[in-house]
């Protein structure tokens, strides 16, 4: 069933409830596809859904009696969005897409599209009895991402921003109660850390433009999840502190280990946290998520990560820990690193070279042969240092 967003504007996207894997990321609620219907003088579809739900967008046309489309906004061209685009102009042959330059060449790289595109560009505006105007996002997340704003109603369809994997056949923020509400914050959270965090000095500097165009916001539609329309300040709010990398008074330790010495020396560090009396957060790799793991370390300001020595290198679930946050880019941080080793012991380097290349604060780092009983003070030294430099920041 479709759902009325204002008068003449329409949610007709597609509910994934059982996806549990986006590309890796671990959806644990599913997601939603969300395409939007502007109805007027001319009838608008913004955006697609992935491939295969598209007769879930069909049928929602149906119910609204489109029987032609004047044009197709595509906002982004990633396989969740843009998927059936094929499909849609197989069923509205007429139909004339709007979208960017890189909008344009992403349709002929990715589907071989090539169609009648009226391109537009930041500030542009479309008269479809409503007035549309188009924001260029480029680079959150992909080169192409844009906005459709619906003047007449000021309505933001930001596409991927302000969105999270959240299934339900609820469509707005105010029809859940505060503890769902948190729950889908989190979600938000973990879906910037995880997708858009790598892009935050773009993220700054479209809210900075957003704001300087003026432009009044009184719901924001992204293309996945709820839409906003009672909490639009708290979700611009933790946009600008994220891209600012303003983060909240944690630690997150993430370790693995072989034969439990850098689990052991573990209890030291957390003893040195303790004794400051800063909060924190423990993963262990091998049984951990990394999406949540990712999304602790950009919303805390300290990381502590702890990795044995194996094959000369960083035990291989940190190592890939540390290959999938390093390309998220994440900043502002207060970092620790320790762990043990038998004869060669590089893995507590290698971590702390992936902290200097992220500019991360190094408070200091502790290796040690084997067991780690002769370096405990130091392993204790660690976490209060970190846990002290995270309290005065
Ligand atoms: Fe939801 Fe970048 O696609």
């Amino acid at each position: 069933m479709y759902r009325e967003i204002a008068k003449g504007v329409y949610w007709v996207g597609a509910v994934d409830w059982n996806v549990r894997n986006f590309h890796g990321y671990v959806t644990k609620f599913g997601t939603t596809y969300n395409a939007y219907l502007v109805k007027s003088e001319k009838t608008v579809l913004v955006d697609t859904v992935k491939e295969g739900f598209e007769d879930e967008l069909f049928a929602k046309l149906d119910e609204l009696n489109v029987n032609s489309l004047d044009f197709l906004v595509i906002n982004h061209v990633e396989m969740d969005h843009a998927g059936s685009v094929k499909a849609v102009l197989e069923r509205y042959p007429e139909v004339k897409i709007v979208t960017n330059v890189r909008g344009k060449a992403g349709l002929k790289d990715a589907y071989n599209v090539e169609h009648e595109t009226l391109i537009v560009k930041t500030g542009d505006r479309l008269e479809v009895g409503k007035t549309l105007m188009f924001i260029e996002m480029p680079m959150i997340h992909w080169p192409d991402s844009m906005a459709t704003y619906v003047a007449d109603d000021k309505i933001l369809m930001p596409n991927d921003a302000f969105g999270e994997h959240f299934a339900s056949q609820r469509r707005f923020d105010d029809e859940f109660d505060d503890e769902e509400i948190g729950i889908i914050f989190r979600e938000n959270a973990k879906y910037y850390a995880n997708i858009i965090l790598l892009y935050s000095k773009q993220v700054k500097r479209i809210l900075e433009q957003l704001s300087l165009m003026g432009l009044e916001i009184e719901t924001i539609a992204p293309s996945h999840g709820i839409v906003w329309r009672k909490r639009i300040p708290e979700i611009l709010k933790k946009y600008k502190n994220w891209s600012e990398g303003i983060a909240e008074k944690r630690i997150v330790i993430a370790y693995d280990t072989m034969w439990k010495h850098t689990e052991r020396a573990l209890e030291d560090v957390i003893d040195g946290i303790e004794s400051v009396g800063v909060d924190y957060v423990k993963y262990k790799l091998t049984v951990s998520d990394f999406t949540e793991v990712m999304t602790d370390v950009m919303l805390s300001k300290g990381l502590i990560i702890g990795s044995p020595t194996l094959n000369r290198e960083m035990f291989p679930t940190v190592a890939s820990f540390i290959t999938y946050m390093k390309g998220l880019r994440p900043f502002n941080k207060i970092a620790g690193a320790f762990g043990s080793y038998g004869w060669s012991g590089e893995a507590v380097k290698y971590i702390v070279d992936v902290f200097n290349t992220l500019n991360f604060k190094v408070a200091g780092s502790v290796r040690f042969k084997f067991s780690h009983e002769k370096s405990s003070q130091e392993l204790f030294d660690l976490g209060k240092k970190v846990a002290e430099l995270v309290e005065e920041e």
